[in-house]
């Protein structure tokens, strides 16, 4: 790997400068994603067509200059291929015509859906995709965390509060640990595959980690998140559970390479809490990038100052809002590569 500052991050090895890449890097910031988006039916054949989805996973690494790669494609390929469908409707998002709420509702879902089948089309991308990387960086891998995978399959769309989804915890907990019990046992098999067919690093993505109290996160959330991670032990992992501020105590205690942080969690309390043994990631506001350069350059650099030691990756606290100029892209970028490590 001629660039492996993410590896080696994950490893807490020495590194000359703090890695970057960002969350939705690939996507529509960028013009020539949304020149090759335009020619197709939508969303998911872009997801679904290997050549496709490995020109724009190259896209940032070509045009921004990241320190990694992510695979293009959804953490909504899992429901999918378990047997509950999917349309993405334009400027709405996610929608799935059938949802999952009561016990006859499970046998919407398939018995045994074959992950090497049903999603050939992501390792085929990610095969293609290291093919054209030629190692010039690492590629990640990813999935969504059982939890937020049950809130798409629960509830049918995207919501602010997601109830349906937390109503079932309280109306049927049985039937809502059968469901993640289904999600986890598919996921492990479908990083795995990720795994064989040659990413170099996986992250779990759990988006709406935060909209549960601590005790309901620990019993529906982590006990998933942890069997995952277990799964994957020495291999670079991160953890982004995103706003579970409150389990992070319980999050550095899973073991993984890394944690992602968003934006509300403090670089400093959550290394007290974890220590030296993990890796974080992490987390400038997204809407940092609106703002002048100089302001980038200045909060870009006050983060790198509150590291005080090497086991840092730097990205957003969340995925890139769409209408972000990729010129402050760059800026957060250049601002990045910039910097020597002082304390070492
Ligand atoms: O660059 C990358 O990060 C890789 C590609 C990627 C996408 N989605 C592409 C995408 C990744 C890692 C995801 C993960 C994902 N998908 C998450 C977890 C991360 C997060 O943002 O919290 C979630 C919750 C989803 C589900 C999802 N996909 C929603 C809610 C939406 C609609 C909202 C939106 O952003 O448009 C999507 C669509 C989606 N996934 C797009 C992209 C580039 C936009 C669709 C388009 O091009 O028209």
């Amino acid at each position: 790997m001629r660039n492996d500052l993410y590896i080696k991050a994950h490893y807490g090895e020495s590194i000359p400068r703090y890695p970057v890449w960002l969350m939705r890097q690939a996507g529509r910031i960028l013009p020539e994603y949304r020149a090759v988006r335009q020619k197709l039916s939508g969303f998911k054949e872009l997801v679904e067509t290997p050549s496709l989805a490995a020109e724009v996973t190259l896209q940032p690494v070509d045009i921004l200059g990241v320190d990694a790669a992510i695979l293009f494609s959804d953490i909504l390929v899992v429901p999918d291929a378990m047997g509950l469908t999917y349309e993405m409707i334009e400027q709405r998002g996610p929608f799935f015509p059938q949802t999952i709420r009561s016990e006859q509702q499970l046998t919407l879902l398939d018995e045994n859906p074959d992950v090497l089948d049903r999603l050939s089309y992501v390792f085929e991308a990610i095969k293609l995709t290291k093919k054209e990387l030629n190692n010039r960086v690492p590629l990640i891998g990813f999935a969504g965390a059982p939890w937020t995978i049950f809130c798409y399959m629960v509830e049918g769309k995207g919501s602010k509060t997601f109830s349906e989804s937390r109503k079932l915890l309280y109306t049927n907990p049985q039937l809502a640990h059968e469901l993640l019990e289904r999600i986890t046992d598919f996921t492990i098999e479908y990083m795995r595959q990720q795994q064989l067919s040659g990413v170099d690093a996986l992250q779990l993505f759990d988006s709406w980690a935060g909209i549960l109290g601590h005790d309901q996160y620990t019993e529906f959330g982590l006990k998933y998140v942890h069997k995952i991670a277990s799964a994957f032990r020495g291999f670079p992992f991160t953890i982004f559970s995103k706003g579970a501020v409150a389990s992070l105590p319980e999050i550095a205690k899973i073991e993984s390479t890394a944690i992602g942080l968003d934006w509300n969690m403090d670089i400093q309390e959550t290394r007290n809490l974890v220590g030296e043994t993990r890796t974080l990631q992490g987390n400038l506001d997204p809407c940092l990038l609106y703002a002048k350069d100089s302001i980038i350059v200045k909060e870009t650099n006050k983060l790198l100052d509150s590291f005080k030691s090497q086991r840092h990756i730097v990205n957003l606290g969340h995925g890139v809002y769409p209408d972000v100029d990729p010129e402050k892209v760059k800026i957060l970028i250049k601002t990045v590569k910039d910097y020597e490590i002082k304390y070492n």
